[in-house]
């Protein structure tokens, strides 16, 4: 039987709650982490409560009764569940469809365990694909788009504020090849806050939600 892929960000999203034990649970963002936040509801009273990767995810935490805490108020946490755009077979991501990228690294920096929950149609042998965000000053936005071009990318803008008050430059047929080394680079660009590559710091477990179950994928 051939599930849509909602059925599957739910289903993923409900094998994730398997992992949440206790404490506060780092929160990602986009429609398969609030799948996720709906199934976390229901476990809510195992928890102390969450933090979250934006304005939107703390929104519908709280629309849950789920406490939502100011990341410099604690001392890190076990795991950080989120969906990705991109992932690979070396947990390399790509992020930030949502534009949450900057806080999403931020919180996954905070966790032991970054717990990836995605459907099939985003495991892909090479990242770039899909356009690589990049968070960006204001005022930065014409230099960083084209030190973006020398790095063999087309730049567009999307029309978009981030929680940050930033940018995001979506960059187009970028060349992939090595995820750490271009997440650095970008990230070496003056005005660029962070870029969606999750490759340093790549995710521990991978979730992926397939027509025969959810497999369970652990670097
Ligand atoms: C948001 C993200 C999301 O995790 C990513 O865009 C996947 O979203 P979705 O679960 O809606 O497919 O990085 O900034």
């Amino acid at each position: 039987m051939a599930f849509s892929q909602d059925e599957l960000k739910q289903q993923v999203a409900q094998a994730a709650v398997q992992y949440v034990k206790s404490g506060i649970i780092g929160v990602g963002t986009g429609s398969t982490a609030n799948y996720f936040i709906d199934e976390l509801a229901k476990v809510k009273n195992k928890i102390d409560g969450a933090v979250a990767s934006s304005e939107a995810t703390a929104q519908r935490l709280r629309k849950h009764g789920i406490e939502v805490f100011d990341l410099n108020a604690i001392d890190g946490m076990d795991i950080y569940v989120d969906g990705a755009d991109e992932i690979t077979e070396h947990m390399h991501m790509l992020k930030g469809g949502g534009g949450a990228l900057t806080r999403e690294k931020i919180v996954a920096a905070n966790a032991k365990d970054f717990i990836c929950i995605c459907d099939e149609t985003k495991y892909v042998p090479v990242l770039g694909k899909f356009p690589l965000p990049v968070e960006v000053l204001p005022m930065a936005k014409s230099y960083v788009a084209r030190q973006l071009v020398k790095l063999g990318g087309q730049p567009q803008l999307r029309d978009f504020t981030t929680d940050n008050g930033n940018i995001i430059l979506d960059v187009h047929g970028l060349n992939i090849a090595n995820p750490i080394e271009m997440e650095a680079n970008i990230n070496q660009i003056v005005g660029v806050v962070t870029n969606g590559l999750f490759a340093a710091r790549p995710a521990n477990i991978l979730l992926l939600a397939t027509n025969d179950g959810v497999k369970t994928i652990k670097k």
